[in-house]
């Protein structure tokens, strides 16, 4: 039996990295998707293989961690396959748009994809519930310690809030007045060092960092009333604050902060870093009639551009 799944990508509006201490943050899924076609084997090993990332692995089962980037979508295939009680192996093909260690939520759409895909190649539906939690298991070996935002949108898609110790709240959000253009600042970095890194700051200076997360917490929730209003204005000011509390933490970067001036100066409603930051993407915010006046600057600060839709569609097999 052979099954089809895919799960999208993720752009953080607000409350990153702020979220891993349980800050609420708001994230929407994006027109960008993971992949994965799961094909049960007649022997029990898990392959995997990365069209995009040119990568391939082949796993005895219970697979060891290799600290190979495709450990985590093996491990997740097995969890799987464990669940259901499977007595074969499985062949795994990945084939994602999403760049990875950008910022945009790869890994955790893999592993989403991963998950659905094997058990439908099971002949099972799992619940999303079971799906997002599963891959948050992955995402521990990806990221350390993940906040867990990353897998609840690669599979709820839409725009939600997300507090670890609440779950998540869907937003009701029309975007068809602005536009989401995703800026690459053409450097790689790893989401668990950062995240490590900002935590270390924080036990070093509890007492400093406290009121930055408390206010990030609260920048997040009049985020998610703005949006709901359709006040962009509002949104994009927050977006800029936003930006301000993690350069703050020591997320930013040279690039990303000429990314960020160069977009606020083209009149983009407001402009930040996205996901773990050190590198990645920014994201900017501007009207639909302004966009290309702010794409054409850009094109001057960033090797690559991505204009994104909000996708409503979370996990999907067939
Ligand atoms: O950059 P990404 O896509 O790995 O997102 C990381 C988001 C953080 O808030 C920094 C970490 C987390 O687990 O939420």
């Amino acid at each position: 039996m052979r099954a089809t799944a895919s799960a999208p990508g993720k752009v953080i509006l607000f409350g990153e990295h702020f979220v891993v201490k349980d800050q609420p943050a708001i994230a929407v899924a994006v027109s960008l998707r993971a992949y994965v076609t799961a094909t049960l084997l007649k022997e029990k090993t898990i392959r995997v293989y990365s069209r995009n990332l040119a990568l391939s692995r082949e796993y005895t089962l219970p697979p060891a961690d290799d600290k190979n980037p495709l450990y985590p979508v093996a491990h997740a295939a097995f969890t799987v396959l464990n669940k259901l009680g499977a007595y074969h192996g499985i062949s795994i093909e990945i084939d994602s748009e999403i760049p990875p260690s950008a910022g945009m939520g790869s890994s955790a759409a893999v592993s989403v994809a991963t998950i659905a895909a094997t058990a439908k190649a099971m002949g099972e539906d799992l619940r999303l519930e079971e799906i997002s939690r599963m891959a948050y298991e992955a995402e521990r070996i990806v990221h350390g310690r993940p906040s867990g935002i990353d897998n609840t949108i690669a599979t709820y898609g839409g725009a939600i809030a997300y507090r670890k110790s609440e779950g998540f709240l869907r937003l009701n959000v029309d975007f068809k007045d602005v536009s989401l253009i995703l800026a690459d600042t053409g450097k790689p970095r790893s989401t668990g060092l950062l995240v490590k890194r900002v935590l270390d700051l924080y036990d070093a200076f509890p007492s400093v960092l406290e009121p930055i997360y408390y206010a990030a917490g609260r920048l997040a929730v009049e985020a998610a009333k703005m949006m709901e209003r359709g006040d962009w204005e509002a949104v994009g000011a927050l977006m800029n604050v936003n930006h301000g509390l993690l350069s703050a933490i020591g997320v930013s970067t040279i690039e990303l902060e000429q990314i960020v001036y160069a977009a606020r100066e083209a009149g983009a409603l407001g402009a930040k870093l996205t996901g773990a930051g050190g590198g990645g993407y920014a994201v900017i915010l501007c009207k639909r009639d302004h966009e290309g006046k702010i794409i054409e600057e850009l094109r001057k600060v960033s090797p690559r551009l991505l204009k994104l839709n909000v996708e409503n569609t979370g996990v999907s097999t067939s």
